[in-house]
């Protein structure tokens, strides 16, 4: 069915006319429909342990909204002004957090220039959010002003910024062959070469110091490339040729630059809502830029895939990802479009960090790392490639990453917008409320997890006391229906990565901490100057 006639007519915006497939199987493996009165399990994959009660009887004998306690600040702009008179603070969001946690407790109200945020620190307390979750969990965007951009140039929202019934069609069309691990394993063959011919480079990038000069640059263009060959099937040699490294340069600056600048909007007035201030412009042009450049690519690719299907030369493995949208009923030509913009992008903000976070504990950890080093040669073939099987029987390496995430993870917090009338540690909280659940300040308590400033992966594993850590601590992927649908491509090519890098060098580390900066999301607050030594050498 794959081959199916699909007529192209081209053009990045232009009509598909394609034929379409429903698949039966298009359905939520976890979703379990409730009320918000009712606790139920989320997720099978979570071992439940306390639960509180969610029941809207509470609803009314609670305190009312306005009595969750919050840090004094002036009605409506609340801290508006004192993220303004200091921008450090943005950045270092995660001591602000803690320290609102510490002096005011598991449950507490921030305003920032008219925005209510409550922020839920505690896991019993997000566990009750997903337990409440009906069939469409509802989020505000992650980056609002990009939000703004596509319904300004007539494009969708995407998965993250959409809500409701046309969310959950969309979902079910991407998360068929993102998260199906057997689907996303199809993808793991050009995640290997993506991998073989970076590690290839790197070698050549290795100055006599043992650093990569510009490390976090190179591994983005790795992430970046490795999610063009993903989505498009097309190598952009974007850490290869002069031209790819220019514009995989523009690509990661344009990128960066709209998380810059969203963060920036978010803590400021919201004038960027009635007109187009300079920094919103700044943005806009930006992802103009990064909008061009994905719809190129898509182009280019549906060239190629069309001719493949007329020649009735397409191969089963080749073009999964297209293939598999444009046959989708329910993902339109303008869905498609952000979808692809998604994919390519979000490894930047995502994998990319999370491989440098990675990489840095690894090299201040020599033990651990010396374990894990063990395990990744027994991973790869002798060829050097991960096979799903090996994939599959990873522990320590998957521990690891886990460990890593507790200590370095990709955002500090999980949007929600509560789905009906909350009760949640004595409060009101009414259906529609901005929630932040922040996991990230309990997962650092030395009083929930036992020597919290240590890289342990031990903890992590199944003889340990694992299952004595509340599982709604460390979710780096989300929970339930509405969990991050490219877990399986990130999970693959972080321990793929890793176990390359690890079977042909040893890694040292020469600097003091490293910290993490706020802009949305959390990336390196400093260049990752690991050393790679030759284990061969
Ligand atoms: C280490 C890497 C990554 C981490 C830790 C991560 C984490 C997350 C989290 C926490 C969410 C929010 C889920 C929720 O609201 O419940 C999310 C959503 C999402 N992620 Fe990821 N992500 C990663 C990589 C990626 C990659 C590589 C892609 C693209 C292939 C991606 C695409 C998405 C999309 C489209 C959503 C929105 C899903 C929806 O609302 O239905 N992520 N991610």
């Amino acid at each position: 069915m794959r081959n199916a006639i699909l007529v192209l007519l081209k053009g990045c915006g232009a009509m598909l006319a394609r034929s379409r497939l429903v698949y039966a199987s298009q359905i939520f493996a976890n979703h379990v429909p409730h009320h918000c009165s009712k606790s139920t399990a989320v997720n099978n994959e979570v071992n439940t342990q306390t639960s509180v009660s969610s029941s809207s009887d509470d609803y009314d004998s609670c305190l009312p909204f306005s009595k969750i306690p919050e840090p004094r600040g002036l009605p409506w702009f609340g801290r508006w002004l004192e993220y303004k008179l200091d921008y450090s603070k943005v950045h270092r969001r995660d001591l602000i957090l803690k320290k609102l946690q510490a002096e005011y407790g598991d449950i507490v109200k921030e305003t920032i220039a008219g925005r209510h945020i409550v922020h839920l620190f505690h896991p019993d307390y997000i566990k009750q959010v997903y337990d409440s979750e009906g069939k469409y969990p509802m989020v505000p965007p992650i980056l609002e002003s990009v939000e703004m951009y596509r319904r300004s140039n007539d494009l969708t929202p995407g998965l993250g910024n959409s809500n409701g019934e046309v969310w959950y069609k969309l979902r079910a069309a991407v998360q068929y062959i993102l998260l199906r691990p057997k689907k996303a394993m199809d993808f793991l063959p050009g995640q290997n070469k993506v991998a073989a011919d970076f590690m290839n480079r790197l070698d050549g990038l290795i100055a006599e110091n043992g650093e990569v000069p510009d490390l976090n640059r190179w591994i983005a263009r790795w992430g970046l490339e490795s999610a063009a060959n993903n989505c498009f099937d097309i190598r952009m040699n974007y850490f290869e040729t002069k031209e790819g490294l220019e514009l995989s340069n523009r690509i990661i600056n344009a990128n960066s630059d709209v998380f810059d600048l969203a963060t920036k909007l978010y803590f400021s007035l919201p004038i960027y809502r009635i007109f187009q201030t300079p920094s919103l412009k700044k943005l806009f042009d930006q992802e103009d830029f990064i909008n061009e450049e994905a719809c190129k690519n898509l182009d280019t690719a549906l060239e190629r895939y069309t001719k493949a299907v007329e020649d009735g030369t397409l191969a089963e493995d080749r073009f999964l990802f297209l293939t598999h949208m444009l046959q989708s009923e329910h993902v339109s030509d303008k869905d498609l479009r952000t979808i692809i913009l998604s994919i390519l992008t979000d490894t930047l903000s995502t994998t990319s960090q999370i491989l440098l976070n990675n990489l840095y504990n690894l090299a201040n950890n020599q033990k651990e790392q010396e374990k894990a080093a063990d395990e990744a040669r027994s991973l790869l073939t002798s060829s050097g490639e991960l096979t799903s099987a090996a994939f599959n029987s990873s522990i320590y390496l998957r521990a690891c990453i886990k460990e890593s995430f507790r200590l370095h993870p990709v955002g500090l917090d999980i949007l929600r917008l509560s789905p009906c009338n909350l009760a949640i540690g004595g409060y009101q909280v009414p259906e529609g409320t901005y929630l932040c659940l922040n996991n990230y300040v309990h997962s650092l308590d030395p009083a929930i997890i036992p020597k919290a400033e240590s890289y342990i992966p031990e903890r992590w594993l199944r003889d340990s006391d694992w299952d004595k850590i509340n599982p709604y601590l460390l979710t780096p992927f989300s929970l339930g229906t509405r969990m991050c649908v490219g877990r399986r491509f990130a999970e693959q090519e972080l321990l793929l990565m890793l176990a390359k890098i690890l079977t042909s060098y040893r890694l040292e580390w020469h600097y003091g901490k490293m910290h993490q900066r706020f802009r949305m999301l959390l990336i390196p607050d400093q260049e990752v100057k690991v050393k790679f030594i030759r284990r061969d050498g």
